[in-house]
């Protein structure tokens, strides 16, 4: 039996909370002085299962698109796993009545957990990995936060302004619209992680993935022009033929699963997720 406590993250827990995440491989591509960690705590919660000397046996985080509640982690250190620390964590994060989603990992603990919430497995999320260049894109405008906010919470189901202002702050982001559509761009190194994206019509969010793309390799100086780009994409979303047919890979896959009143609001057609923040 797992100690059941957990407990908030604090400051001071965030070190524990890292340590677990790092375990796991969660925070490569993240700048240290910032990750979506930190989202989690500021705009979400953030729960850790402490040990003993106030270390962690895993910790859990969302985050809030109006009233959607978006669980972006529930990890468990492997010496731990199997014995209730999981289901405990998740029993303070989605103890509310709201409508509810997830990326679920290939692991049949977490879908089991979630499907107890009432979440269900609706499509795979691709993780797409392809040249950053020598896709064709159409020409994009940089972005305003209030369009983008507008955009982001008719496809992606709920308002999130203070998120989406912190991600445009976090170092080597980019924002970018086309007549209909948003996208967010990160370059890290020779990396260049699109989304969130949307757009009002599955063309528009196409076109503003494909855009900022275009547009993030075009604006970079030769020492730092992102060879590779990442991309989740929901597996009925129109970009994921295309993609696959330009020869992208994908890397890995999570379930897409949501609750009946999630689903409703979120646009699969025309969203395209940030891999952590959802
Ligand atoms: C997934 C994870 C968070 C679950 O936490 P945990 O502490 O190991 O899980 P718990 O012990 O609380 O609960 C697991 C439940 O899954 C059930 N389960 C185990 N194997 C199962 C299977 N093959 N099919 C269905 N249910 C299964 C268990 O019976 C248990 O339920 P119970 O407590 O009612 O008996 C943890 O195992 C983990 O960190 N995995 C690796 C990282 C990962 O993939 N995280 C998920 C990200 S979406």
């Amino acid at each position: 039996m797992a100690e059941s406590m957990t407990r908030g993250a604090e400051e001071d827990d965030m070190p524990a909370v890292r340590a677990v995440a790092a375990r796991f491989g969660l925070l490569r591509g993240w700048p240290s002085t910032r990750d979506f960690l930190d989202a989690e705590r500021a705009f979400g919660t953030l729960v850790l299962a402490p040990t003993a000397d106030d270390q962690a046996r895993g910790f859990g985080g969302t985050l809030r698109r109006g009233a959607i509640t978006h669980l972006g982690d529930l990890f468990v250190l492997p010496e731990h796993q199997s014995s209730g620390v999981g289901r405990t964590l998740l029993a303070e994060l989605l103890a509310g009545d709201g409508p509810k989603v997830t990326f679920a990992s290939s692991d049949p603990r977490a879908m089991s957990l979630y499907i107890r919430y009432g979440l269900r497995a609706w499509c795979p999320l691709l993780y797409l990995t392809g040249p950053a260049t020598g896709l064709p894109g159409p020409p994009v405008r940089e972005a305003r936060l209030e369009e983008i906010a507008e955009l982001d919470a008719h496809a992606g189901g709920g308002a999130r302004a203070d998120t989406l202002a912190w991600y445009a702050s976090t170092p080597g982001v980019t924002r970018h619209a086309t007549g209909q559509g948003y996208a967010f761009a990160r370059v890290s190194g020779d990396e260049v992680v699109i989304g969130p994206a949307g757009g009002a019509t599955p063309r528009d969010c196409t076109e503003a993935v494909l855009g900022a793309l275009a547009a993030t390799t075009r604006a970079s100086g030769a020492e730092t022009t992102p060879r590779v780009a990442r991309i989740a994409v929901p597996g009925v979303h129109p970009l994921v033929s295309p993609l696959i047919e330009a020869g992208w890979r994908i890397g890995d896959l999570d379930t897409f699963m949501a609750d009946d009143s999630a689903l409703s609001l979120i646009r699969l057609d025309r969203y395209v997720p940030h891999p952590d923040l959802g």
